[in-house]
C-alpha cells in the first residue's frame, strides 16, 4: 500500500510502498483510512523539525489527524464494528508510568512515549492502519465530512478540560456551577485549527469567546469565528495591554499561537483569578525581554495561572466528537467550513508545499 513518509531531520516527503498491515491481535482494529489533516507540526517535520522514526528505520510515515472506516476488529473489541467511522489517537503508552498504565499518555512521566506520525511510529497518511481499540474513539455518520477535525478538536478540548480543571480545584464558585462556562469572558490567542476549534468547543459551552488573531476582519477565519457568535480582536489594531482596558479582562485565555513573546504578553489580558493554557510549541531559540519582577507580581498578586498542554486522551477525543455533533447541530454545515483544500492522495507534494493564505485546514483524501 502507499504511505507518505519523510526522513527525519531532512528531505521532503515522498510516496514509499509499505505493507499492508493486518490484525494480529484480539484487541487490534483495521482502519481503511478516508482521509488525513495536514497540521502545522506535519510541516515542522518536513523543515527537519522535531520528529522521529520507529526503531531501526530511517524513514517515518507522517500524519496524525486521521478519519477512518472500520474494515475489521480483533475477536474482544467491542467499541466499534465494521463500517463504522472511527479514528484513532496519536500517542502510545510508555508502559512504565501510572498516567500510562491509566491510558493518559497525553500526560507520561517517562518522555518514552510514541506518537503515531510524529515520534518513532509511523502515522496515518497511507491506506490503512491497524492499532488497538483502547486507542479508537468511534464517530457518529453525521460526522463523516468533518471527522478528519477530532483530533485538533481534541487538542483544544484538553486545553479547556485543564483549564475547567485548575479553576473548579480552587475557585469556589467554579466548583459549585455546573454552567461555569455559561457567559464567562474567554479569549483564545491565534485563530488557526486548534484556536478556531476551542472557541467553538468554548461556544458550545456558552462562553463569551473573544478570538485574537493578526488578520483584516473581513477574512476566513475571524469571520468563520463571527458566525459562532465570537467576537474578533485584530492584535494590529489593539495592542495586547489594552484588550484589558477595551473590553473586559478574561477569565481564562487558550494560546494557540505558538509565539513566546506572546504567550506572557497575554497575562496582560488576564483577570483576577484567571489561567492561561498555552498550547502553541514555538520554534526556534530565539530569547525575549521580559519584565520577570512586574510579571511575577502580577501573577501572585492576581492569584493568575498558567499551565501547558499537549496532546490529548482518548476521553478528549470523545469530548471533541461529542461537541462536533452538538455545533453541528446549532450551526448546520458551518464547521465543515475549516476544510478548505483537498488534494487527492497522488498530489500529496502540492498539498505539503503550498500553504496559501485562506487554508484552514489542507486535507490528504485516501478514500471515499
Ligand atoms: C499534535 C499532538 C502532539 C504534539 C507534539 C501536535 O501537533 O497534535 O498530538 O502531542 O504535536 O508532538
Amino acid at each position: 500500500m502507499k504511505a507518505i513518509a519523510i526522513q527525519p531531520g531532512a528531505g521532503q516527503p515522498h510516496m514509499v510502498d509499505r505493507t499492508q498491515p493486518t490484525i494480529t491481535a484480539a484487541n487490534q482494529v483495521l482502519l481503511r483510512v478516508l482521509r488525513v489533516g495536514i497540521c502545522g507540526t506535519d510541516r515542522e517535520e518536513i523543515l527537519g523539525g522535531r520528529s522521529k522514526a520507529p526503531d531501526g528505520q530511517k524513514e517515518l510515515v507522517i500524519g496524525h489527524e486521521m478519519l477512518g472506516r472500520v474494515e475489521k476488529v480483533g475477536d474482544q473489541v467491542t467499541r466499534a464494528k465494521p463500517g463504522d467511522l472511527a479514528v484513532f489517537t496519536v500517542r502510545r503508552v510508555c508502559g512504565e508510568c501510572l498516567p500510562c498504565a491509566m491510558n493518559r499518555p497525553d500526560m507520561c512521566l517517562t518522555g518514552k512515549y510514541h506518537e503515531r506520525g510524529i515520534w518513532g511510529m509511523d502515522g496515518y497518511q497511507t491506506e490503512y492502519v491497524v492499532d488497538q481499540e483502547q486507542y479508537l474513539v468511534r464517530l457518529a455518520p453525521e460526522l463523516a465530512g468533518i471527522g478528519v477535525l477530532a483530533e485538533p478538536m481534541s487538542v483544544a478540548e484538553k486545553a479547556i478540560d485543564e483549564a475547567e480543571r485548575i479553576q473548579a480545584g480552587r475557585l469556589p464558585q467554579a466548583s459549585a456551577a455546573p454552567d461555569w462556562w455559561f457567559g464567562r469572558p474567554c479569549l483564545v490567542a491565534g485563530l488557526g485549527p486548534i484556536g478556531l476549534l476551542a472557541a467553538l468547543a468554548l461556544r458550545v459551552r456558552g462562553a463569551a469567546v473573544y478570538g485574537l488573531d493578526i488578520v483584516p476582519e473581513a477574512s476566513a477565519r475571524p469571520q468563520w469565528l463571527l458566525a459562532i457568535g465570537g467576537q474578533y480582536i485584530n492584535g494590529k489594531e489593539i495592542p495586547l495591554d489594552k484588550i484589558a482596558s477595551l473590553r473586559q479582562s478574561m477569565d481564562v485565555i487558550i494560546e494557540a499561537a505558538g509565539i513566546a513573546s506572546l504567550s506572557f504578553n497575554l497575562l496582560d489580558a488576564l483577570g483576577a483569578n484567571g489561567v492561561v493554557v498555552l498550547t502553541g510549541l514555538p520554534d526556534g531559540d530565539r530569547p525575549i525581554e521580559l519584565n520577570g519582577a512586574a510579571l511575577v507580581r502580577g501573577l501572585v498578586l492576581g492569584n493568575q495561572a498558567i499551565a501547558g498542554s499537549v496532546n490529548a486522551a482518548r476521553d478528549h477525543f470523545q469530548l471533541g466528537v461529542d461537541d462536533m455533533l452538538s455545533a453541528e447541530l446549532r450551526w448546520p454545515g458551518h464547521v465543515a467550513k475549516l476544510i478548505t483544500h483537498r488534494y487527492a492522495a497522488k498530489d500529496f507534494a502540492t498539498g505539503f508545499s503550498q500553504h496559501p493564505d485562506d487554508e484552514i485546514k489542507a486535507v490528504i483524501e485516501w478514500a471515499q
